[in-house]
């Protein structure tokens, strides 16, 4: 059971770390071309982190994800993540990251010994000139080698593609069809208005809804009761095996459900994705060697846990609904 209920009664049993706010690609609908990224002093340790989520572990947190940023650009990330993977089973259910899957060749062995099961990674077209252009350097081959060493170790991937109008809508079929073929869940998700990028999301917001119809006049897509703790509401794919999801924040909102709360690597607690609700952790944890202070403050904090995020679909004109990127937040 979890000490951390909020005052809408959900119980938080998923934390979500972002180790970075660097990413080696700059996704145009995550980032501006040009990031000041946060100097190294403004970082909380690796011991730190450890110490943090640690605390929230002994609290009832179940699920811990690292996020960025990306997650393994993060100089010493696979120390945190071996000492975090001895907390498996005791108190902690699964240790996982969302990555672009860019260093995967390199860490997809390390991360199975440390106790990972399975990645989410970000892949948003198999076209390598699409590719450069979202991520605006990125190499998908190097990715999709990535993705094969995971696959290789024994890691079960989903990958995750964020939705864009008028730029990978053609692929999702094809997409599909290639995660059934490796094994893969797929998910898509709705674009979010988050932090100033160059590109106007309004442009190529798509909603789900409507692309799920068109799936389905190819694809068997059976609703399931799949669940992993995440937002995503899953199809059977009857042809492929494997699951189709959908995180769907601006067509159906799922707040009602939500179990998480994210920290940023300065040690800043979100409450929720869309709003500003926070609270300064770096400041308790340099404060107090304490661990009770640290547990009375996380409690202090899902107190104050919003309702819900209010992303509206048309934004035109507007400014984003929070100015943070998401490269802060982790996603
Ligand atoms: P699973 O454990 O596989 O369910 O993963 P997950 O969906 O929890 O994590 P993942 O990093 O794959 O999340 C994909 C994306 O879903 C995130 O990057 C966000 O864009 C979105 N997302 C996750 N949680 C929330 C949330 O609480 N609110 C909103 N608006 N979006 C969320
Ligand atoms: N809206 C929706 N998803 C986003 N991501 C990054 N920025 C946005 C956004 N504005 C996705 C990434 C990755 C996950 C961490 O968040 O593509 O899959
Ligand atoms: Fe990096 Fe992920 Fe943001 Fe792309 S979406 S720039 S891979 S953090």
């Amino acid at each position: 059971m979890t000490d951390m209920i909020d005052p809408f009664g959900r119980a938080i049993t998923y934390l979500r770390i972002s180790v970075t706010d660097r990413c080696d690609f700059r996704c145009v609908y995550c980032m501006a071309e040009d990031m000041t990224f946060l100097p190294k002093a403004d970082l909380l340790s690796l011991e730190e982190l450890e110490r943090l989520a640690g605390a929230f572990v002994d609290l009832g947190v179940r699920k811990l994800r690292l996020t960025g940023g990306e997650p393994l650009v993060r100089r010493g990330v696979m120390a945190l993540i071996n000492r975090l993977g001895q907390r498996i089973g005791q108190g902690l259910d699964e240790l996982t990251l969302t990555t672009n899957g860019s260093q995967l060749g390199r860490f997809a062995d390390e991360l199975v010994a440390a106790g990972v099961k399975r990645v989410n990674v970000s892949i948003d077209t198999l076209d390598e000139e699409k590719f450069r252009t979202i991520t605006r350097w990125g190499r998908l081959p190097q990715v999709i080698d990535g993705v094969m060493a995971a696959k290789a170790a024994g890691l079960r991937v989903k990958v995750n593609a964020v939705a864009l109008k008028g730029v990978n809508e053609d692929e999702f079929d094809a997409m599909l069809d290639w995660c059934g073929r490796h094994g893969f869940d797929f998910c898509l998700i709705e674009t979010m208005p988050l932090g100033e990028v160059d590109q106007d999301r309004t442009d190529q917001y798509l909603p789900l809804s409507t692309v799920r119809q068109r799936l389905a006049a190819r694809w068997t897509l059976t609703p399931t009761d799949y669940v992993t703790g995440g937002p995503a509401r899953y199809f059977d794919v009857a042809e492929t095996g494997t699951r189709l999801g959908f995180i769907t924040p601006l067509t159906h909102n799922f707040c009602e459900g939500c179990n998480r709360v994210r920290l940023t690597c300065t040690g800043t607690l979100y409450m929720c994705l869309g709003q500003d609700d926070a609270a300064d952790l770096r400041a308790v944890l340099r404060g107090s060697d304490d661990d009770a202070v640290l547990r009375q403050a996380i409690l202090d904090a899902i107190a104050r846990k919003p309702k819900g995020h209010d992303f509206v679909i048309d934004r035109a004109g507007r400014a984003p609904a929070v100015a943070r990127h998401m490269s802060v937040t982790g996603g």
